[in-house]
């Protein structure tokens, strides 16, 4: 099946062609082209996200991006190339619901137009964390292990879905099939990331950039506090965390680069040792076979290591996207489109900011 999946759900523009084929317990992507299409200059110096200039750009690139994936102008796209496509998707939430709108309208129109050449296009509604969740399914294969290890082999499942507006630990009995473990009371990590790096007046998307600079710092330095790490539960807070980088440096004034620098490594260490924490002893209480990691946050590369080193340990298969299917793309939400269908589950083709898992 073929695949066209659009997301704009925040300040990416993505637009993705995927061939997916197999069934639940083998599911192929075959990624055809993958277009990322990044506003991130544009909300630069207001320091985060605006909600109405991320619905203007996307109204201004997706035409770009779609005549750029089929590399035509659009009625020809619509009068050729949409005969050998079978479905498009679209992101309906969670997300920013002025964003989130401008991918639905682009793809009930293109569905309403191209229809009349291919009777049988289908238009689905996709959830941007589903999206997330499956991202490591395009790539099967485990960071613990080098041979390619069966998909139907690795449930029961522990999944840390760690993004910009979300973080949630799940028990996933299948491919389809998952409970909430536990998920923050407060702010998510990447919110934290992108707060802390605002402290230390570092650009906008924080998370990279307090990882690139937490590389020059010492994370023993500073002692923070690792909210709930003890817990009986999964549930997680990174409020206290944030707050307490914010009282140190009203505390400790004229500190220089290696002072930020140590505040960004032991910033780091603290969210992560949480995080890998709370991973692992799910993991070990519901006797999983496996951890996905996911989401934005995944692209950090010391919580990958920190997550697989404890999972070679444990002798859990680890799981993570490829690099460029951790942040916000469409490529995942093909996936998800192509698993909720063999699943015959669906999203009505309208925005929902709060949508959930
Ligand atoms: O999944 P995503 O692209 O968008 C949402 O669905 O939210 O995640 C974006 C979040 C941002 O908070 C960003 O700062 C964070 O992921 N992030 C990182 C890293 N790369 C992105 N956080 C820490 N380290 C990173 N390398
Ligand atoms: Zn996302």
């Amino acid at each position: 099946m073929r695949i066209l999946a659009i997301e704009t759900s925040c300040d990416e523009t993505a637009m993705a062609l995927v061939n997916a084929t197999g069934g639940l317990s083998s599911p192929k992507f075959k990624i055809e082209e993958n277009v990322v299409s990044s506003q991130i200059a544009i909300h630069r110096p207001f320091g985060g996200v605006v909600p109405n200039l991320a619905k203007r750009e996307h109204i201004k690139n997706l035409p770009i991006v779609l005549s750029e994936i089929f590399g035509d102008t659009r009625e020809n796209i619509i009068a050729k190339d949409f005969k050998k496509v079978d479905m498009i998707s679209v992101t309906v939430g969670p997300g920013l619901e002025p964003a989130l709108w401008t991918g639905i309208e682009f793809a009930k129109e293109l569905h309403k137009e191209a229809k009349k050449k291919n009777k049988k296009l289908l238009l689905r509604g996709v959830n941007h964390m589903e999206g997330h969740l499956y991202s490591f399914l395009l790539q099967q294969k485990t960071v613990t292990q080098k041979s390619k290890p069966k998909i139907k082999n690795m449930f029961p499942s522990v999944a840390l879905v760690v993004s910009g507006g979300h973080t949630i630990l799940l028990l996933l009995e299948s491919l389809t099939k998952w409970k909430k473990l536990g998920e923050t009371r407060d702010d998510a990590v990447g919110e934290a990331f992108d707060k802390v790096a605002r402290m230390l007046d570092l650009p906008y998307p924080g998370g990279p950039e307090v990882e690139k600079l937490a590389k020059d710092g010492n994370s023993a330095a500073i002692d923070f506090p690792k909210p709930m790490i003890h817990a009986k539960n999964y549930d997680f807070s990174f409020s206290g965390l944030k707050t307490a980088v914010l009282y140190y440096l009203k505390k400790n004034k004229n500190l220089g680069n290696n002072g930020f620098a140590d505040i960004a490594a032991s910033f780091q260490k603290s969210a992560i040792d949480v995080l890998v924490k709370k991973t692992i002893k799910a993991a070990g209480e519901f006797g999983a076979k496996s951890v996905i990691l996911c989401g934005g946050v995944a692209g950090n590369q010391a919580l990958r290591e920190v997550l697989g080193d404890e999972c070679k340990k444990e002798k859990l298969e680890f799981f993570v996207p490829p690099f460029e299917y951790n942040t916000d793309n469409a490529s995942m939400i093909a996936a998800a489109a192509y698993i909720n269908f063999l699943r015959k589950k669906t999203y009505s083709v309208k925005a929902r900011a709060g949508l959930g898992m």
